[in-house]
């Protein structure tokens, strides 16, 4: 956390202010308080309580619990404040008070009481003082306390044990200062669980000391586009001493590193490193995302391998939950491995599925005999995995439901909606990743109670987690871009036990706030402004504002100038003359919640489209996929369905139309696309280089135009079409003959002319 641009926010938010009602003990401030998540029980009192340099966080002699506490509070208030109360031993009282106490039930609880006297947060565990002393930091952090915190009384507990963030450091890899960054925010979000998916097909990232080849070889792979002999290389791991460092970090923020490594899918680089552990012919790590298919062996020998990584794993991790990972296993090696099929049949186990959950049972059963339980992907369901097994529901949310009935503990952490490699909306700079748009909202509205589960099972719900898979997060920037906001309406979701969406949303801004005092960019999408414009009349163009929520107000200026507080609101869709540039921005309080939001219309740019401007002809792997290379020193973003190189351009006015400008690109086709491979779909062409088709109203219309690629050279390449007369307004659909991979072409952007 980093010092709160306070002034700002007391600025930004005082037009919340409401007149303050009179009570007993003095008025009650009703201004409201921007808390994420939710407490359970809030109630304002009267007072506030300022507090400065020499105010003391006061703790009990000899609890050293309150005391750690009380270190970490201070280090919040200097970097909010920039000064550091002093931390005095005695009677609570007079200041910041942190008290365990029995009274205070439950592990994670914690009371919170601000009164004009003073701050005294209790509870009966170190947990529940620390869980206490983040919300009293965000009360302080809250342009709601310019004039001292306000009166509160707050009992509060979680709603859920289990509130996980998933990161994946094996398709891209991230520094140990990232993830302390990360476990920071996760503990400000009352976050309890990281979840460190730490070995994947493109890479194995934690040190094994007896297995020395698991980094040496399984964590590098060939970058991403490097497709030559000596290309680059993508490499990272984890020390052990980096990995322990992890763990006490987030332990001292409360937080359990439960470690995955994956079995028996997942294992491409696993037995890339000791191909006698794998079945088929030897293999490199993986540089393709999806489903790769090498499996570990059912050999003993295999058991002995995996089991001496689980004891060196269980050494750096104290949690008692260990993930194996159990997705995605494509079960093709061992519908082919002899050995595999023996062992089976010794086993009477008549088919692969089955095989995974004996193989999974018996890791199980070591987990068990060291202490420690099982928790894996819902796949695991699919064999006879034992009762103590928790799942980990990915797959929506059936898996869960099937789980918990079971008798399985259950943690739901779905696709789509928990999936933070999901984009978060359509506006143009929107980060690469996997569509469709996962919205604040989606996420917010997603209750881990799911229907499905009979009331007697309930208890089998330990929580839910939200996942970072990184196919596309290359770096810190991207996963804070899909981390935060979301991370505040997941952690409300988890704690809570009231959704509240309008709430939620008044108390964003102070939360957006406090990301960008932390050094973090969140993502902006929920209030950005959307600006689409069509042709209207003659010359002119008729643009439509929206935001994703409708929180605030949008304003706009079409005079080239900032958009302000005071600038025009938008009320409905309006006209401008060409050319003109729009500038948008949503505004509450005085304050800009989002980046201004800018197109420059003119007569050119009413004709112009890239590709994430398009829809894609089909939905079945549509992705947003940043180039390798870049251009003009940014990497571009394309809208790109993997199984089906074909656009659609919606109402395009052909009248005075003949020609067409079409940008194209190249990229790396590295998709793992197992059973679905076959699903790609191929088009006849003309050169081996392929061409570009331009078809009128549907992609089996009349065709308009080709263009061949071969001019393109196997790189991004501007292409020239010529456009037959036609008249009226026509869908357009924009087909690549061929086949993508191992490269595939893309279209960049598009101008008729
Ligand atoms: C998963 O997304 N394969 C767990």
């Amino acid at each position: 956390m980093r010092r709160i641009l306070l002034a700002a926010l007391v600025l930004g938010l005082s037009a919340c202010a409401t007149q303050a009602p009179k009570q007993a003990g003095g008025p009650v401030d009703t201004t409201p308080l921007s808390l994420i998540p939710m407490p359970a029980q809030l109630t304002r009192t009267p007072g506030h309580f300022r507090i400065d340099a020499k105010t003391p966080i006061v703790v009990a002699p000899g609890d050293t619990a309150a005391k750690r506490v009380a270190g970490q509070l201070q280090g919040w208030i200097r970097l909010a404040r920039g000064f550091a109360p002093p931390i005095v031993e005695g009677k609570p009282g007079g200041g910041i008070s942190l008290v365990t106490q029995s009274t205070v039930k439950g592990h994670e609880a914690y009371a919170l009481d601000v009164d004009a006297k003073g701050v005294r947060i209790a509870a009966n565990d170190e947990t529940g003082l620390f869980y206490g002393a983040v919300t009293y930091w965000q009360l302080l952090t809250d342009p709601a306390s310019q004039n001292g915190v306000p009166g509160v009384h707050i009992v509060d507990a979680p709603r859920f044990a289990w509130r996980g963030l998933m990161l994946d450091s094996s398709r891209h890899f991230q520094s140990v200062h990232d993830i302390e960054h990360l476990i920071d925010q996760m503990a400000m979000h009352k976050l309890n669980t990281f979840h460190w998916h730490l070995t994947d097909d493109q890479g194995w990232r934690l040190k094994i000391d007896k297995y020395p080849k698991l980094t040496e070889v399984g964590s590098c792979r060939k970058a991403v586009g490097s497709d030559t002999a000596g290309g680059d290389s993508y490499c990272g791991f984890y020390t052990k001493d980096d990995a322990k460092q992890i763990v006490a970090y987030a332990a001292e923020r409360h937080i359990t590193v439960v470690p995955e490594i994956e079995m028996p899918g997942h294992a491409q680089a696993a037995v890339a490193a000791y191909p006698q552990y794998g079945t088929g012919k030897p293999k490199k790590v993986s540089s393709d995302w999806g489903v790769n298919t090498a499996l570990f062996n059912t050999d003993d020998a295999t058991f002995v391998f995996l089991q001496d990584v689980l004891d060196e794993v269980m050494e750096i991790f104290p949690s008692s939950y260990i993930h194996v990972g159990g997705d995605e296993a494509a079960k093709d090696e061992w519908e082919r491995s002899k050995a595999v099929q023996a062992r089976m049949k010794t086993l009477g186990i008549d088919d692969e599925e089955k095989m995974q959950g004996w193989f999974i049972a018996r890791i199980g059963d070591y987990l068990d005999k060291h202490g420690r339980r099982l928790i894996g992907w819902d796949e695991i369901l699919d064999g006879k995995v034992p009762a103590s097994a928790t799942v980990m529901s990915w797959r929506g949310t059936e898996g869960a439901i099937k789980a918990a009935n079971a008798g399985h503990d259950v943690v739901l952490a779905p696709s789509p909606v928990l999936y933070l490699d999901r984009v978060q909306s359509s506006l143009p700079d929107e980060p690469p990743g996997r569509p469709s748009d996962e919205t604040l909202k989606t996420l917010y509205d997603f209750d881990p109670m799911v229907p499905g589960i009979g009331a007697d099972k309930a208890e089998h719900v330990l929580g839910a987690e939200a996942t970072l898979f990184t196919e596309h997060m290359h770096d810190w920037y991207r996963i804070q871009h899909a981390t935060f906001p979301r991370m505040a309406a997941f952690a409300e979701r988890t704690w809570s036990s009231r959704a509240d969406w309008n709430g939620f949303l008044a108390r964003l801004p102070v939360q957006m706030a406090r990301y960008r005092s932390a050094g973090i960019i969140p993502a902006d999408s929920a209030f950005a402004v959307a600006i689409s414009v069509a042709p209207a009349g003659k010359d002119g163009a008729r643009v439509t504002l929206s935001s994703q929520t409708g929180y605030g107000t949008v304003r706009y200026t079409t005079d080239g100038t900032t958009p302000t507080p005071q600038s025009e609101a938008y009320t409905a869709p309006f006209d401008v003359s060409l050319p003109t540039t729009v500038k948008a921005n949503t505004f509450e309080g005085g304050f800009g919640l989002a980046g201004v939001r800018e197109e420059a219309i003119d007569a050119k740019s009413l004709l112009h489209r890239t590709s994430v401007q398009l829809d894609t002809c089909t939905d079945d792997l549509p992705l947003r996929i940043e180039a390798p290379e870049m251009v003009d020193g940014v990497r571009p973003i394309y809208k790109a369905d993997i199984m089906n190189t074909c656009w659609i351009w919606k109402s395009v006015p052909l009248d005075g139309r003949y020609g067409a400008t079409i940008s194209v690109d190249r990229l790396p086709y590295n998709y793992a696309l197992w059973k679905a491979a076959k699903n790609v779909v191929s088009r006849k062409s003309r050169s081996r280089a392929g061409e570009i088709e331009i078809h009128q109203d549907t992609c089996d219309g009349p065709k308009l135009s080709t263009i061949d690629l071969s001019k393109a050279k196997d790189g991004r390449a501007t292409l020239q079409g010529v456009l037959p007369k036609r008249e009226g307004t026509h869908d357009l659909c924009f087909v690549i003959t061929g086949k993508p991979g191992p490269k595939m072409w893309v279209i960049a952007d598009i101008q008729l002319r």
